[in-house]
């Protein structure tokens, strides 16, 4: 349930200077009162006025002066395809269209704004920019963990930095709101915005975020050779786990594009190794009749069937998991071992692959998108949010709204409908 107080856009202040923008043809203005409906559907149970968001555009009139303000990008937590094309377009749209005369990039994460690091923010051009788009990564550098809010607000007003698009999953957005605050509880005319990014795609009110569907087409990949080694040996098994650490996006979108999957774990959907409804007796059926087999995991999957010491967390506070896929070949190998059955099992853990590389064409354009809407809403004074994408639209969330929520693949939803139809495995 969300109360329409917890969808309101912070604002730095009334907007009263004329955008630039309107000297260009054909920029669709948005006014803050237009707005996008959370659940669109019509239907018996539905509430006819629900949640809603701003829409995300830019405004006729806006906060800032362009000609006195300086913007700053940073690029935190694990890489995204799409990462560098966000960068270059934060710059064009300030540089170019708002004629911003300062852009910097802050390297190495938000660890690049703690003068404790060492780091100097570079200032971004035409050329440092120009064919960025092109590479994986990010060229500013990313790293995980929070730094404290009140050092960065210092660095902040130090480099007279009145924008900062912060690109990051839910720890960097954590991160941002915390900025916001801090400058918010100094009184201080600081703009922060997040551009939602992760391969994971398990950002709530975020649709698509930037690099899922590159990464799907590189798991896609893999996922044609495992079936392709399961096929030509007898009893052949491809074991493939894949990136997601509390969501199995990746893995249910990779297995429906790829059609080969017969098994697809997931860590919203606790399954049993053993007994007869279990997966291990249905692997097995599968292999007695087909004689060849593809199980996809998710690295968050199964976690319950393994026993940890200790809970152990990365420097963003995420919870380090164990490894599944390893724990699957070895307890799939003990199995059929025991059953008397030969089986051929090819591993593979095509790990940071499917996140290294350039974006693809839907990711390009969804961030070159959701960098230039995050400019509209900076310059507007919005703070405190970040992008959102619903029903096809960009919207503004207020940050505080995503990161006390968990986004996770629905079992009833279309998507996992799917995965269990062309998969025919059975409901654990
Ligand atoms: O960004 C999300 C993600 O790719 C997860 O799928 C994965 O668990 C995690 O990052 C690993 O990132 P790193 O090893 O860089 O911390």
């Amino acid at each position: 349930m969300l109360l329409p107080e917890e969808l309101e856009i912070r604002s730095l202040g009334p907007c009263t200077i004329p955008s630039p923008l309107l000297r260009l043809h054909g920029v669709g203005f948005v006014d803050d009162a237009n707005r996008i409906r959370l659940e669109h559907r019509i239907g018996p149970h539905v509430e006819e006025e629900g949640a809603s968001f701003e829409e995300a555009g830019p405004r006729r009139e806006i906060y800032f002066n362009p000609a006195r303000t300086t913007a700053a990008v940073v690029t935190c937590g694990g890489l995204s395809p799409g990462l560098n094309n966000v960068i270059r377009s934060v710059f064009s749209e300030l540089a170019y269209n708002y004629e911003i005369p300062r852009v910097l990039g802050v390297r190495d994460g938000y660890m690049g704004l703690n003068p404790d690091s060492g780091l100097n923010t570079v200032e971004l051009t035409s050329s440092f920019v120009d064919h960025i788009h092109d590479l994986g990564g990010t060229v500013l550098g990313s790293s995980r963990g929070p730094q404290d809010p009140a050092v960065i607000v210092d660095t902040m007003v130090r480099e007279a930095i009145d924008i900062l698009f912060c690109v990051g999953g839910d720890g960097t957005q954590r991160g941002a709101l915390a900025i916001s605050d801090e400058a918010q509880r100094r009184g201080l005319d600081k703009a922060i915005v997040g551009i939602p990014k992760t391969i994971d795609n398990d950002i709530p009110f975020v649709y698509t975020s930037f690099g899922y569907y590159t990464a799907l087409e590189m798991a896609q990949e893999v996922l044609r050779g495992a079936h392709v080694e399961a096929r030509c040996a007898p009893n052949g098994i491809g074991l493939v786990k894949l990136m997601g650490r509390n969501a199995g996006y990746i893995a249910a979108g990779a297995s429906l594009a790829s059609q080969d999957a017969n098994f697809v774990l997931i860590p919203e959907v606790p399954f049993r190794l053993e007994g007869e409804d279990g997966f291990l007796a249905a692997l097995e059926r599968r292999i007695l009749t087909k004689r060849h087999a593809l199980v996809v995991v998710a690295e968050g999957a199964g976690q319950d069937l393994m026993m940890a010491d200790s809970i152990r967390r990365d420097a963003s506070g995420n919870i380090l998991h164990q490894d599944i896929g390893l724990f699957l070949r070895e307890e799939i190998k003990r199995y059929f071992k025991s059953r008397n059955i030969e089986i051929n099992l090819k591993y593979i853990d095509p790990s940071y692959i499917i996140r290294s590389v350039p974006a693809n064409s839907s990711d390009r354009i969804l961030s070159d998108q959701m960098a230039r809407m995050a400019v509209h809403a900076a310059m507007a004074g919005k703070t405190g949010m970040m992008i959102g994408y619903i029903h096809n639209e960009l919207i503004h969330v207020p940050i505080r709204a995503s990161v006390s929520r968990e986004k996770k693949v629905d079992t009833a939803s279309d998507l996992w409908t799917a995965v269990m139809r062309g998969t025919g495995q059975p409901v654990w």
